[in-house]
C-alpha cells in the first residue's frame, strides 16, 4: 500500500493529470415507485440524468470523457440531447451499482495518472463549486464529498430497538462525485466483487484495499433522489439557481 501510495505521489507530480467521469445510471429507481427509472423524470423541463451530466460536461476542469452507464435497452436514452457530445461515451450498466461502475471503468483508456470522479446519475443539483473542491484535493488515497452528520445517530438491533447512541463527531453521510486514480480504482472495485462485498460506493472499495480516501465537505443540497418526496426538494434547489 506504502509503494503504491509513493508510486501515486511520484506520478502526481510528473505528468499532468487527466480527468474523466463516470456516471453510473441504470437503475430501475424501485424505491422512487415512478412509471420509469428515476434518473429520466423531469425536473424544470430536463431529465434529472441530464442535470446530472450537464454540471460535469460543462465544468471549466474540461473533463475529457463522461462514460454513462444505462441499462440495456434503454427505451429513454434516445431522447437525451447531450448524446450529441463527442465526450459522451455510452457502456451498458451491471447489476449493481458498482458492476456499473467497473464496466464505466474498462472503458477508459489507460494512461498515467488519469483520475475518475464518479457521479450518481440520481444527484442532479451538483454544483461547479463542489467539483472545484474535490479537485482541489491532492491525495493519492483520493477524495470524495462528503457531509458531517447534523442528526444524532442511533445503532439499531434487529428487532429495530435502539442498541446504542454513536459518536456522531465522527460520522459523515458520503455523497458524490467520488475521485480516484482509475487504476486503483479498478482494481479495488474488482477486489471487492469478487469478494461478493456488496460495495454501495467507490470509497468503500478502496477502505477495502486499504486506502483511506479525504472527506471533502460538500454542499447538503446535493441529494441523491431516492424517495418520492425528494423530487420536490431537488426541484426547488434547481429554482434557486
Ligand atoms: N445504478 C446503476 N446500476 C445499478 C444500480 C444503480 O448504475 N445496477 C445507479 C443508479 O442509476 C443511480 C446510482 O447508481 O444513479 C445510485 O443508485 P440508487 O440511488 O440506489 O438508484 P437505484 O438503484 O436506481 O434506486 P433503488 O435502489 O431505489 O432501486
Ligand atoms: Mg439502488
Amino acid at each position: 500500500m506504502a509503494k503504491n501510495q509513493q508510486k501515486f505521489t511520484a506520478l502526481f507530480a510528473t505528468s499532468p493529470r487527466r480527468i474523466v467521469a463516470v456516471v453510473p445510471a441504470a437503475g430501475i429507481g424501485a424505491r422512487m415507485q415512478a412509471d420509469k427509472p428515476k434518473q429520466y423524470l423531469c425536473i424544470q423541463g430536463k431529465t434529472i440524468l441530464e442535470h446530472s451530466v450537464t454540471a460535469l460536461l460543462t465544468h471549466p476542469a474540461q473533463i475529457e470523457q463522461v462514460i454513462l452507464a444505462v441499462a440495456p435497452h434503454d427505451p429513454y436514452l434516445a431522447d437525451l440531447p447531450f448524446l450529441n457530445d463527442p465526450r459522451i461515451v455510452l457502456v451498458q450498466g451491471g447489476e449493481t451499482r458498482a458492476d456499473s461502475v467497473l464496466n464505466g471503468l474498462t472503458h477508459i483508456v489507460p494512461s498515467d495518472n488519469t483520475w475518475v470522479l464518479v457521479h450518481d446519475a440520481a444527484r442532479p443539483c451538483l454544483t461547479h463549486t463542489d467539483i472545484d473542491q474535490l479537485l482541489a484535493i491532492q491525495d493519492p488515497n483520493g477524495a470524495i464529498l462528503a457531509i458531517p452528520a447534523v442528526d444524532t445517530i442511533k445503532r439499531a438491533t434487529a428487532t429495530q430497538q435502539i442498541q446504542q447512541t454513536e459518536d456522531r463527531n465522527h460520522i459523515w453521510l458520503a455523497q458524490t462525485p467520488q475521485f480516484f486514480p482509475v487504476d486503483l480504482l479498478r482494481k479495488a472495485l474488482q477486489t471487492a466483487l469478487q469478494q461478493g462485498l456488496a460495495i454501495t460506493d467507490e470509497a468503500s472499495a478502496m477502505e477495502l484495499s486499504g486506502f483511506q480516501p479525504h472527506l471533502v465537505t460538500g454542499r447538503t443540497d446535493n441529494i441523491k433522489v431516492t424517495r418520492p418526496e425528494d423530487l420536490a426538494l431537488a426541484e426547488f434547489y434547481l429554482s434557486q439557481r
